[in-house]
């Protein structure tokens, strides 16, 4: 199902809560931005088209009555709800006396929230968007190449957020596109002309990062012998991309904290700090929120970067792109290979389709390639890799019988070999007459 066309901002200075609304909201198919104080939801309100605001009453700093007020006087389109704790209904009574329209009372269920959305959202922004009204169809999209429901969401939330500076943090499985969505979130909207700017945290020595990324001043430290900017001034206007931010250190994620917060950069060695605008984009293939747990990212930090969250899907969960994706990376090399006829035969194609893709859209991409070089005018079953021919069935606690364990066993020798029925038949010792009747 497409995602409903409202805008969601939950504020609340309790990030369970947020978090735990968050995903309430993402199961009834709404995309929501996240702030954990009033001050961060003026700024994403200032952003971006919010149709609904969720707020708590209670909160450090200015309040949800406050930040209700403000809303009337700045927004007064935006439909308000005001979640409170026992203690504050009555807060909440006069907060819907000036304007929101409903109030829930904490604990409160999915169902309760969905009602309270429901009632509280301009009629309008329910609706599912209609794609098919928005002209022809693409089966691309800044290079994100795919038609299936979770490429439609990702592109629709992508569509959202590109205009606004909104941090964004992206979080999905190794070679899923992460670094593809963060280039389309900048090239596709309004500062695409100021400089993108991708940082692989993971890739530089910790004791580099924080100067690569923040600049230094001349003499801030053995070796600094002139006055450098870091990234976050050569990205300036435009986008930063934090790739593997789960890597950074405790003292990068405490600068990153105060950029993101007061959004002003200084450069080591030097007092005062630049004011600087530029979009952050963080990507991770750890689960970043399981490492806030444990304590090895910081909390504050974590709820700063995922204002936005975005995911991007394994493949195994879109497998009716493969054939798209296959086509497409047919076309991206064959022509660099001199073979600009070779076809992918459907043997081999139910062979891709029936992968798990560990390895995601760069492993279908990386075997594409592969068989394009071994492959003469069509890509047959014997261009792909043996792997995944003879896929080794995923481990079940469930007991198997000789015959399947047998099976299991000489496709993962035959694999191990490439194939080759001789040497199979020497390790498995048994003739190779055998193995070619247990094969059949
Ligand atoms: N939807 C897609 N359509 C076309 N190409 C894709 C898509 N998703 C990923 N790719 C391609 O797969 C490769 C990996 O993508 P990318 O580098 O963005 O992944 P990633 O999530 O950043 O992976 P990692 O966590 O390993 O850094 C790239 O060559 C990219 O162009
Ligand atoms: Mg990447």
């Amino acid at each position: 199902m497409a995602l409903k066309k409202a805008n969601i901002l939950v504020v609340d200075d309790d990030y369970d809560m947020l978090e735990l609304i968050q995903r309430q909201l993402k199961e009834q198919n709404f995309h929501s931005f996240k702030a954990p104080s009033a001050i961060e939801a003026i700024n994403i309100l200032k952003y971006n088209a919010v149709d609904l605001v969720i707020t708590d009453l209670q909160m450090p700093g200015i309040g949800g009555m406050e930040l209700i007020k403000y809303c009337e006087e700045h927004f007064p389109d935006i439909a308000k709800l005001v979640i409170t704790g026992y203690p504050s209904v009555d807060g909440a009574l006069k907060a819907m006396k000036s304007g929101a329209v409903d109030y829930l009372v904490k604990p409160f269920t999915a169902e309760e929230l969905r009602n309270s959305v429901e009632k509280s959202l301009p009629k309008k922004s329910l609706i599912s968007e209609n794609k098919k009204s928005q002209g022809p169809q693409t089966n691309v999209y800044a290079g994100i190449v795919g038609q299936s429901e979770k490429i439609e969401q990702l592109v629709d939330i992508i569509e959202r957020v590109k205009n606004n500076r909104a941090t964004i943090l992206i979080q999905g499985e190794s070679g899923t596109g992460k670094e593809l969505v963060a280039r389309a979130i900048h090239y596709k909207g309004s500062f695409a002309a100021n400089p993108f700017i991708a940082v692989n945290c993971g890739a530089i020595p910790e004791e580099l990062l924080e100067s690569e990324l923040f600049g230094y001043r001349k003499g801030a430290f053995t070796g600094a012998n002139e006055n450098r900017q870091g990234f976050f001034q050569a990205a300036a206007g435009g986008t930063i991309f934090l790739d593997e931010i789960g890597t950074a250190s405790t003292t990068v994620q405490t600068r990153l904290l105060r950029v993101l917060q007061e959004k002003e950069v200084r450069r080591i060695g030097e007092q005062k700090a630049e004011k600087i605008e530029l979009r952050v984009v963080a990507a991770t293939n750890s689960d970043l929120f399981q490492m806030v747990k444990e304590g090895h990212f910081r909390e504050d930090l974590y709820y700063r970067l995922n204002v936005v969250q975005i995911t991007t899907p394994p493949l195994r969960e879109r497998k009716n792109d493969i054939p798209l994706l296959a086509q497409n990376f047919l076309q991206k090399y064959r022509s660099e290979y001199g073979k600009s006829q070779i076809k992918l035969s459907d043997k081999a194609l139910a062979i891709l389709q029936r992968h798990s893709w560990p390895g995601n859209v760069r492993e279908l991409e990386n075997v594409i390639q592969r068989a394009i070089i071994m492959g003469e005018d069509t890509i047959e079953i014997k261009h792909l890799p043996n792997y995944l021919k003879y896929p080794i069935p995923a481990s079940n606690s469930a007991l198997k019988s000789l015959g399947e364990v047998e099976k299991e066993y000489i496709l993962k020798v035959l694999a191990r070999v490439d194939n080759n029925i001789t040497r199979a038949a020497q390790i498995l010792q048994i003739d190779r007459k055998t193995l070619r009747r247990k094969l059949k």
